[in-house]
């Protein structure tokens, strides 16, 4: 790392719209990229440090600790992403995304980290692949075996797809210009981490191939009908409800929604909403509603806000 400080920098989280968990094992994705997201802060320091700006309950500080030891173990380690230094840094992280929820707060902290951590021309020129490869290695202590797409999405920005062809490899990314339908995205506070997600869906495509691999099947074919649908050039609303729909169902069907998330989408969709789905690992989690228009979405927004668990976050976009 070339240990840039003082230093502050900001990195967004991510809305994925298709392809969760399937991407795990090589089915294509699209997401898109947030407003909000995780700025730190760095200050000279001997060694890297972590702490939250603002303290958050639970195990998060301790969590932080040992992401700082990987941190450094990770960034002092020689790779295919660049020089590194022993420069070292006390970071303090400052989030407008609720932690662990499905908006990619690890992969938004991992971008911000693998940002700091690089020099200058790798950072700020037209090819961003260098900070994405990084921050996919620090992802690797969240999410055990990341597909590499959260950390793509804040690393490049914007509504973009992605496409596996070589296995263990990060997938290939492209930018759509599609402009987004209304949507009102949400998050609630998760039951389980996407780690365990993940071990989970992984477990039980071994022990239930001919249940799980028609499920991959099917949603990679849908983040493949959504590709489409969004690079045409027309609202997308009407288009993009079914393959919402549907998606959330195979999710569900995977084991990965809760109750709560699919009475809080039959509600959105009671109030207006077209279609609505698990966006991310689950287990709670984040998630999001296709709405015919931004009216409409302010109101299924409103309608919802009121009902969600403490700790939960609900607006609009587009
Ligand atoms: O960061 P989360 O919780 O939104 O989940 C990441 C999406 C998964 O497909 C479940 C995992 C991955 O690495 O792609």
């Amino acid at each position: 790392m070339n240990g840039r400080s003082p230093y502050s920098g900001f990195a967004p989280g991510k809305l994925l719209l298709f392809g969760e968990h399937a991407a795990v094992f090589g089915y294509p994705a699209v997401g898109v990229s947030l407003d909000r997201g995780l700025r730190i802060s760095v200050t000279p320091a001997d060694g890297i440090s972590i702490r939250l700006a603002r303290p958050a309950g639970g195990d998060v500080a301790a969590g932080l600790s040992a992401f700082a030891a990987f941190v450094a173990d990770t960034l002092g380690s020689p790779a295919d992403d660049g020089p590194v230094s022993p420069a070292g840094g006390a970071i303090t992280v400052d989030s407008d995304l609720p932690i662990s929820s499905g908006f990619g707060s690890s992969a938004a902290l991992c971008t911000a980290i693998a940002e700091w951590s690089l020099p200058d021309p790798q950072v700020s020129g037209h090819d961003r692949s260098a900070v994405w490869r990084r921050a996919h290695r620090l992802e690797a202590f969240f999410h055990g075996t990341p597909s590499g797409i959260d950390t793509g999405l804040s690393s490049l920005g914007g509504v973009r797809t992605f496409r596996f062809s070589t296995p263990g490899a990060l997938p290939e990314s492209a930018a759509l210009s599609a402009d987004l339908p209304a949507l009102v995205v949400g998050a609630i506070p998760r039951e389980r981490s996407t780690r365990d997600l993940v071990a989970g869906v992984r477990s039980r495509l071994s022990t239930e191939p001919s249940t799980v691999r028609p499920i991959f099947d099917r949603l990679g074919a849908l983040a493949d009908a959504a590709i489409g649908e969004l690079a045409a050039e027309r609202n997308h609303a009407a288009g993009l409800a079914p393959l919402v729909a549907d998606a959330h169902h195979l999710l569900r069907d995977l084991g990965v929604s809760t109750p709560l998330t699919d009475g809080i989408i039959d509600r959105g969709v009671r109030a207006g909403a077209l279609a609505g789905k698990l966006s991310g690992a689950g287990g709670g989690g984040a998630f999001y509603l296709v709405c015919p228009d931004a009216e409409v979405a302010a109101r299924v927004a409103a309608d919802l806000d009121g009902t969600l668990p403490p700790g939960s976050v609900c607006f609009h976009m587009g």
